[in-house]
């Protein structure tokens, strides 16, 4: 009998119908449970063959049990270690590299130096070129974390003033400075074991409980187009990030999607935010899914989904063979692009169930603010609004 598990926070209606979902379809040798979890000890295994993983970025207790458990075979849906590993700068530079458009995007050194660092820490870091930073981007523009979710410390920004004092408020964090798309479609787009694709209408401007009860606004053959667009890449980055369980969330401009949050591996999957229909379609592909990785596990090897990323240079390391750039090489742990595609359901029930919070609204200008020189504590790049700095030569776009 091979043990299917899944670990879970506060959501309540997602793991009871998967596992009833799992159970109901009484394959041989199959059965689904909640995880439970006892004493923890090195290199022993647990009894599951698949856990499902909706919580571990919560719980750093939960990560270390599943990378153990991994070790030991378990295939861990989404793969801990890259989870563990990836955030959204590299993720937008991997899009790249895939060919998927993303939003013009910079990293910004943190506002206040991490703990245990000094002003020689960092040495090898320029004062920054704001100016040129701001006319690469543009305005309006997005600062987010580059390791974030929930909408927290996202900020709407219309000009120097709000950067400075956005980033004013961000402390440690490392932000991304972006460029932002003024859209005209917004998407968010389950995809399951890197074949499944449910592309979902998404009004992010509602309240979070109205987020899901919106329609596509593209219609006919662009709308057909734009469809087949996004499953391509909604395959595209899943297969190179390696997540089995992920939403991709996309903003059309000018009939052309770009990614903008594309690593949610424990994404929203409440009944009450994103509808019965899409619900059930997920409910039901990731029973699927579970079911096909159960029988394919073998105990004690590695189980885990790799990104065609990682998998190459990994294969061809442990072949004592020079890694070499190979972004588009097939790896046989990549899953394949064969499955459906399928337009989400408009929702249009109201709850309070759905994406923690909105995004904070921009301050307010405020007129000739002039940043102060850092004060103690502070990464040195520099706070000047630009009109107060020389100016600087261009970044090449
Ligand atoms: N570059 C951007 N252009 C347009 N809207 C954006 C951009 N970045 C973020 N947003 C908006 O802010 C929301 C939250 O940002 P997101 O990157 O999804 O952060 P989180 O991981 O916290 O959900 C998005 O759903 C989108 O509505
Ligand atoms: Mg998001």
């Amino acid at each position: 009998m091979k043990k299917i598990g899944i670990l879970f926070g506060q959501e309540n209606t997602f793991p009871q119908a998967f596992v009833d979902r799992v159970n109901e379809k009484a394959v041989d040798g199959i059965t689904a449970e909640f995880v439970q979890i006892n004493q923890v000890e090195q290199h022993v295994a647990t009894d599951y063959a698949v856990i499902i993983d909706r919580i571990s970025q919560d719980v750093p207790f939960y990560r270390a049990y599943l990378k153990n458990a991994a070790l030991m075979g378990t295939a861990v849906i989404n793969n801990p270690f890259w989870w563990s590993a990836d955030e959204k700068f590299f993720n937008n530079a991997l899009a790249v590299r895939l060919g998927v458009p993303v939003p013009k995007t910079l990293l910004l050194p943190s506002k206040a130096r991490p703990d245990d660092t000094t002003e020689r820490s960092f040495r090898n870091l320029s004062m920054m070129d704001w100016e040129a930073a701001f006319a690469h981007i543009g305005f309006p523009a997005y600062m987010k974390p580059h390791s974030g979710g929930g909408w927290k410390s996202v900020y709407k920004l219309h000009g120097p003033e709000d950067f400075f004092r956005a980033y004013d408020e961000t402390n440690q964090l490392v932000m991304l400075f972006q460029e932002s798309v003024e859209f005209t479609d917004y998407f968010r787009c389950y995809c399951i074991g890197g074949k499944e694709v449910l592309i979902m209408p998404y009004e992010p401007r509602n309240e979070p409980h109205l987020r899901y009860a919106t329609e596509m606004k593209t219609t006919g053959e662009a709308g057909e187009k734009l469809l087949a667009t996004m499953k391509d890449y909604v395959l595209k980055l899943n297969q190179g990030l390696g997540y089995d369980f992920n939403t991709v969330e996309f903003a059309v401009r000018d009939g052309i999607p770009i990614a903008i949050d594309f690593g949610n591996p424990a994404p929203d999957a409440d009944l009450n935010s994103v509808g019965q229909a899409n619900f059930e379609w997920v409910v039901e592909a990731a029973a699927n899914m579970a079911i096909e990785r159960a029988q394919a596990q073998v105990p004690g090897q590695d189980n885990l989904t790799w990104g065609t990323f990682v998998h190459p240079t990994a294969a061809k390391a442990a072949a004592g063979v020079a890694p070499k750039q190979a972004p588009q090489a097939k790896s046989k742990a990549a899953p394949k692009a064969t499955g459906s595609v399928k337009v989400g359901a408009p929702v249009h029930e109201t709850n309070d169930l759905g994406a923690t919070g909105a995004p904070k609204a921009s301050a307010k200008k405020a007129a000739g603010a002039v940043k102060p020189e850092p004060p103690t504590g502070e990464v040195p790049t520099g706070g000047k609004a630009p009109a107060a700095r020389k100016a600087a030569p261009k970044k090449k776009a």
